[in-house]
């Protein structure tokens, strides 16, 4: 797993929307695997800017979104397919016929979700996966237990998961109480990860995912079983991480490192 640890938000920003950007300019026709949240708001408009300023060309690409809620309409204005449409999709050429988002609506969730996995693996799997962190550790909504092979499936939300969204929501109880998620075994088959985070309230959690046990309590540590992963960390996220000089010498002796293993 390599650490990068940016000064502020928008440096976190900036890294990982380049990173994105360096996959689709070396394979046009790239998988990409995609998240929701406050966090990737500012690579969102980063990625939007590339296109608007360098031409960064969305058009050939295939995306998965990780989640969403159950029993929302697409349209909802608190749906995953509507931030993604209105922070990301509309500003930039993408062919809506390769985007993929799970659909809330479904009439038979297990069905649909199926039939997403499928469409994952016809698609030849995901090239790249961007991903959040939840409080208490959950990457998409595999909340803490859930298994480490488990697919797309319907998850009931943890409690302090329906606290943290019901900011977008007008109350607590507005906030579904399920989601579809992609499992960890399907993040796990990504190729490549890259999992981004910022600010205190994340602190206690990167440090246990990163430099933890692997448990299920916290289903991020999967992600040290998964041979190409980056994490990009704000200061504030990094603070309560103990070896951040070490990951800080990777960082800036990276060429001196490819160098010595000759890659
Ligand atoms: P956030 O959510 O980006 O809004 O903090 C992350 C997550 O819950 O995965």
């Amino acid at each position: 797993m390599e650490v990068i640890i940016a000064d502020n938000y928008d440096e976190m920003s900036k890294i990982s929307a380049e990173f994105i950007a360096a996959e689709i300019r070396r394979k046009h026709d790239l998988t990409l695997g995609l998240a929701t949240g406050d966090t990737p708001l500012g690579m969102y408009r980063e990625l939007v800017n590339l296109h608007k300023r360098e031409g960064l060309d969305f058009s050939k690409i295939t995306t998965f979104n990780l989640d969403e809620y159950v029993g929302l309409d697409p349209l909802h204005k608190n749906s995953y397919n509507y931030f993604m449409n209105e922070n990301i999709f509309k500003h930039v050429n993408i062919n809506q016929s390769k985007v993929f988002v799970p659909q809330g609506n479904t009439n038979d969730p297990e069905i649909f979700c199926e039939w997403y996995e499928n469409k994952i693996n016809d698609a030849g799997g995901i090239d790249l996966q961007i991903l959040g962190i939840g409080r208490n550790g959950h990457i998409a909504f595999n909340e803490p237990g859930s298994s480490f092979a488990s697919r797309t499936r319907v998850k009931a939300l943890y409690k302090e998961t329906i606290e943290d969204n019901s900011r977008f929501f007008n109350s607590q109880d507005d906030v579904p109480r399920f989601a579809i998620s992609m499992g960890i075994g399907t993040i796990l088959d990504a190729k490549k990860i890259l999992l981004i985070a910022n600010g205190i309230k994340k602190a206690d959690v990167c440090a246990k995912f990163i430099e933890g046990p692997v448990t299920s309590m916290i289903t991020a540590s999967a992600l040290q079983l998964h041979s190409n992963v980056t994490v990009v960390l704000d200061k504030d996220a990094a603070s309560q991480l103990t070896r951040t000089e070490y990951y800080d010498w990777i960082r800036n002796n990276k060429h001196l490192v490819q160098k010595m293993i000759g890659s």
